[in-house]
């Protein structure tokens, strides 16, 4: 049996549920006897079964037709299997009670609260496992969640519109769109993307956004998350997009140390910022960005513009360099990561 295909499958398969598993990682679990596939399994949402279950319940189905025990099958599955009692139940003592022998993993799970404890249920019920096919492919389409518990933080991404002389918005708060139609609909993908959206009183009361990601294709949508002392609670919220839907956390001060721990003890693994100068430049004096995306406009807004940077070559000062950049639209979009990193 060739595992490494079995392995690409289960990654490649689990890989289109990454919008509606976050903040879980996407994991894929398939059951093989001899050259066959019996079942499959992936973790589709957050909160439901995870994949291991799934593959499980699915076999089932197929029991005493397809095989007549589980001793007969091989699990592999992209990810250790979970050893704690969370929303669904320890995945690690369901193969057990299964009475699967064999499991492939492709990666140790990064969070600690299972981190080879997973294989260890495993191993002492006598299951033979194998750890370690693809297991880079695995960190990479989880890079949020293998992000957060190896650094104990969120990724954290600031994303600016910017016009070409490298201004935010008018003085007079005359709303105008920086950036051009196709800059914007990528803007949608990238708060897919995330698991919180992160913004301020200024650009909340100006710009009365909904923050939301728009798009064509199921999402658990991005937790909304405001920083302001000044915004009332009772403020005519109802009239307000941004307090629409989605979940949305009010923290009624200014300070970004206290706010992160608070994130991270909420299973955010990623958080976007989008805010206006004021926010987003005290967000990279931190140095917990990791990211910084700029979408440039061809167009200037001239004098009466607000800039995003008071001093020259601020963004390297930050410590950023250019990583990519590619046109959208009429735009340009530039990713910057911290001092080059990955
Ligand atoms: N071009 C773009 O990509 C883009 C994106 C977003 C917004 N904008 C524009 O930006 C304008 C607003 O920009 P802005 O710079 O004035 O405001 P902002 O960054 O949106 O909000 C600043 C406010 O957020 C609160 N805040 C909470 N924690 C803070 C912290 N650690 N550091 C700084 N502020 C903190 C403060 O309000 P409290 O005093 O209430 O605490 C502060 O006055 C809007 O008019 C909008 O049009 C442009």
């Amino acid at each position: 049996m060739n595992y490494e295909e079995i392995m690409l499958r289960a990654i490649s398969e689990a890989g289109k549920y990454k919008y509606t598993a976050k903040p879980n990682p996407v994991v894929g679990a398939i059951l093989v006897k001899d050259k066959e596939i019996i079942s499959e399994g992936y973790h589709i949402r957050y909160g439901k079964n995870h994949a291991e279950i799934n593959a499980l319940i699915n076999a089932n189905k197929h029991k005493n037709k397809k095989f007549n025990d589980f001793s007969e099958l091989t699990l592999i599955c992209t990810l250790e299997p979970c050893s704690h009692i969370g929303k669904t139940g320890s995945c690690a003592h369901a193969i057990v009670k299964s009475g699967i022998k064999k499991v492939i993993i492709g990666s140790i799970d990064p969070n600690p609260k299972v981190s080879g404890k997973g294989i260890q249920i495993l191993k002492e019920n006598n299951v033979h496992v194998d750890v370690g096919i693809h297991q880079d492919l695995v960190a990479k389409q989880n890079k949020f969640f293998f992000y957060r518990h190896i650094n104990n933080k969120p990724y954290i991404t600031v994303k600016i519109a910017s016009s070409l002389d490298g201004k935010s918005h008018y003085e007079n708060h005359e709303r105008v769109f920086i950036t051009c139609e196709e800059a914007r609909s990528d803007v949608q993908l990238l708060r897919a993307e995330y698991d919180a959206i992160l913004t301020g009183t200024n650009t909340l009361l100006n710009d009365n956004p909904r923050m939301n990601a728009r798009v064509n294709f199921a999402v658990n949508q991005p937790e909304k998350i405001l920083m302001s002392t000044s915004f009332s609670l009772g403020a005519n919220k109802s009239e307000m997009p941004f307090f629409e839907g989605e979940r949305v956390t009010h923290f009624q001060h200014n300070d970004i140390d206290c706010v992160i721990p608070i994130m991270l003890e909420n299973d955010k693994c990623s958080i976007l910022v989008e805010a206006g100068p004021k926010l987003a430049n005290s967000f990279l004096k931190t140095g917990y960005v990791d990211e910084l995306i700029i979408y440039k406009s061809q167009n200037e807004l001239g004098e009466n513009g607000v800039s995003w940077f008071i001093q020259d070559n601020a963004v390297e000062n930050y410590g950023f360099k250019l990583e990519s950049s590619c046109k959208i639209g009429s735009d340009l979009k530039e990713i910057y990561k911290k001092n080059g990193k990955e």
